[in-house]
């Protein structure tokens, strides 16, 4: 069969098992088996595939009939100009999740007068890094900082690591399998960062299927309400940023006033919307020591 065919073919199937974006998938898939971009595609429709490529696209195009996302077929994403390796055991990374990287980046640069962010030696934690995608992010756009990252999930952290190395940002990023911001030392970060699980138990149906059969569980659903793993990062966050370091997170419009009112107390509380208009990131700062209570604590430091 020509590459002409092959595609209609693949096209007419993928609309017929009701696939998003036919077109778009069938050609993403034929670029992964035969390891050419798109261009090429266009450039040779009347090239023969032979049997062998046949039967990979044939395999591809039916895991994709079966609902699994096009990206843990072709094992990629592209993140933030990168591109990240991805495999069932980490969330796919999506688009809006760069409004937390714009969000830090702003956060960073402002208050440091004519410095900019990429000479701060900022400590950052990101919190359920999964593919690793915002820590290597936030790692190229700040050389300076000093990266840690955590998951719950030894085999996400696996493919984070994997991610970090193909970057050469391994000596970056420091890599921790624990809850949350357990074993973290108190007052050490200036940011931390996550975008968490927050997707509640009770909205399960209106969240797509693919996502539901092939994401891991852990990374999209965090209780009945959604708001259970962000209660219990706050004060974690809280007690172990700098005073007037700020917490970064990512949310939805269904949590996003239940998260404002968890941030009582906090200052600088801050939503963005996505390009949808959909409150997508939170932000908030610890509060910064005033002069006297600062010079107060110096003085208490060096009685002890
Ligand atoms: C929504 S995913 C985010 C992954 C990645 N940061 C991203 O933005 O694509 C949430 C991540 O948090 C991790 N996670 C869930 N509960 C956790 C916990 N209690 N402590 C640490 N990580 C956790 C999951 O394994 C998953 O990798």
């Amino acid at each position: 069969m020509t590459l002409r065919e092959i595609l209609t073919s693949a096209v007419s199937r993928l609309t017929a098992a009701s696939t998003p974006s036919p077109r778009m998938n069938a050609e993403l898939l034929l670029m992964f088996t035969l390891e050419c971009d798109r261009a090429y595609l266009h450039a040779h429709p009347e090239r023969e595939l032979n049997a062998e490529e046949q039967g990979r696209y044939d395999e591809a195009l039916a895991e994709r009939v079966r609902g699994v996302p096009a990206q843990y077929i072709t094992g990629h994403q592209e993140f933030w100009g990168m591109d990240l390796i991805v495999t069932p055991a980490v969330l796919i990374p999506r688009p809006e999740t760069e409004h937390v990287i714009e969000t830090v980046l702003r956060l960073a640069s402002a208050g440091e007068g004519p410095r900019p962010a990429s000479t701060l030696a900022l400590r950052i934690v990101d919190v359920g890094t999964g593919s690793g995608c915002i820590a290597l992010a936030l790692a190229k756009e700040l050389p300076r900082a000093e990266i840690h990252a955590t998951d719950i999930s030894p085999a996400a952290l696996e493919i984070a690591r994997v991610d970090a190395a193909r970057h050469q940002l391994e000596g970056r990023v420091r890599f921790h399998e624990t809850d949350l911001l357990q074993g973290f030392e108190s007052n050490a970060f200036d940011f931390v960062v996550s975008n968490p699980p927050y997707v509640g138990e009770s909205e399960e149906d209106q969240v797509q299927l693919e996502v539901r059969k092939f994401e891991p569980r852990q990374a999209v659903f965090a209780g009945a309400t959604g708001l259970e793993v962000i209660a219990l990062l706050i004060p974690q966050a809280r007690s172990v940023l700098k005073p007037g370091g700020s917490l970064v997170m990512e949310i939805s419009g269904t949590i996003a006033e239940g998260v404002r009112g968890l941030l009582a107390g906090w200052n600088d509380v801050q939503i963005t919307n996505d390009l949808q208009g959909i409150p997508r990131v939170i932000s908030a700062r610890v509060a910064k020591l005033d002069p006297v209570s600062a010079g107060r604590s110096r003085r208490a430091v060096r009685a002890e």
